[in-house]
């Protein structure tokens, strides 16, 4: 099995191997994988290599790569995108932080969802606007927004964005068409802008869920902006490329207008990386989903029976949020350390009672991980 294979990453400047190098404790904490690429992204990286020269080119006129991303959303995601609505990026995070610049002016408030990926909640701040949290809630054993405070803090007149993450991390729920319904019936009501960060759109472990773009709500077409990539899914992250789908014109040369200057164009490889990912890797990323959700299966069987912890059976993302509140500590992530794992510290998160495991990663990472907590 492809996903079983051992890739050691110690010496390749790796953020996730760094952190913890020279000592023994399994990295489990950036967000990407420690699996091979599909073939044909790397043979498709190879050949451009091999061309010889790497000058500038222009992603806005690379139509290959924009007519991959159109057709893997009508085929996976059931959305039809035009490609003038594409917009290249290197990052999904330098897409936040353009959105909250374009679409506020100094003194506005942005809402952002709690627990939440470390640098969205910061893109706030960033630009100087004042962060308004809406907490996610645990309801019938699934984690969901807390759409009172949503509705109550949206009517604040100097409100003028949400930053939404979906699916979320770390919590990994999917909203369901009726959840994003309600979203934007709460944007439109106030005349707040959607910006969605659907990097882990492509990883749904679920079977039966499934994921909605923003963009595809009725009445979001000329409202938000969605931010997507190949990165995760197929562990291209270093490549930077991600792309921003933004159908109103007005918003999209708001958008581009905001990271003038300042945000690079898309480089080649990532450009041809991420087409590759799109066309030419379905078996790849079948395979992968499945290794994934039994990954997440085996970790919220094993999770479950260790005494203090707690998991809740997500349907997306390889990001597992644990509850180590049951163990009765001060400092969670220290414990996991002094057991000789390295998971993402749920306090950079919005709680310090938590933790976040990475299991993109080969199963005997996985039994190694849950044999140490054991220990
Ligand atoms: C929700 C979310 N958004 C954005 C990113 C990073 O995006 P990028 O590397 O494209 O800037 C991550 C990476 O973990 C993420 O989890």
């Amino acid at each position: 099995m492809q996903f079983d294979q051992i890739i050691d990453r110690k010496d390749e400047y790796s953020y996730k191997w760094e952190k913890y190098k020279g000592k023994d404790i399994l990295p489990m904490w950036v967000a990407d994988s420690e699996f091979r690429c599909a073939e044909p992204i790397l043979e498709a990286l190879k050949a451009r290599v091999e061309h010889g020269i790497l000058g500038y080119n222009l992603p806005a006129q690379y139509e290959p790569g924009k007519q991959a991303i159109t057709d893997w959303l009508a085929r996976r995601h059931q959305w039809q995108v035009e490609l003038d609505w594409i917009v290249w990026v290197p990052g999904v995070v330098p897409a936040f932080n353009m959105a909250a610049k374009a679409y506020c002016e100094p003194g506005d408030k942005v809402l952002v969802q709690t627990p939440n990926y470390p640098p969205m909640l910061a893109a706030p701040k960033n630009q100087q606007l004042e962060r308004l949290d809406v907490p996610t809630v645990e309801v019938d054993g699934r984690w969901t927004l807390d759409f009172d405070t949503l509705e109550a803090l949206a009517e604040d007149p100097k409100c003028k964005l949400f930053i939404m993450c979906n699916p979320m991390n770390p919590v990994g729920s999917v909203m369901t068409a009726e959840e994003l319904e309600r979203v934007s019936q709460i944007c439109q009501r106030h005349g707040v802008t959607l910006c969605s960060d659907e990097i882990h759109c492509d990883l749904i472990l679920e079977p039966g869920i499934t994921h909605v773009p923003a963009g595809k709500v009725a009445g979001q077409e000329t409202s938000s902006i969605t931010l997507m990539a190949a990165s995760k899914t197929f562990n291209i992250a270093g490549l930077g490329a991600a792309f921003a789908i933004i159908p109103d014109s007005r918003l999209r040369a708001q958008f581009v207008a905001a990271g003038a200057g300042m945000i690079p164009w898309v480089n080649s490889l990532g450009l041809i990386a991420t087409e590759a990912a799109f066309t030419q890797c379905d078996d790849w990323y079948d395979a992968q989903l499945a290794y994934l959700r039994d990954n997440r299966d085996y970790l919220v069987r094993e999770i479950n029976q260790i005494p203090g912890l707690r998991l809740l059976k997500q349907d997306a993302t390889y990001l597992a949020w644990i509850d180590a509140s049951g163990l009765g500590i001060d400092n969670p992530q220290a414990y996991f350390e002094s057991k000789g794992l390295g998971p993402s510290p749920g306090a950079d998160f919005g709680d310090k009672q938590f933790v976040r495991i990475n299991f993109a990663c080969p199963r005997a990472y996985l039994e190694e991980a849950i044999k140490r907590l054991k220990a």
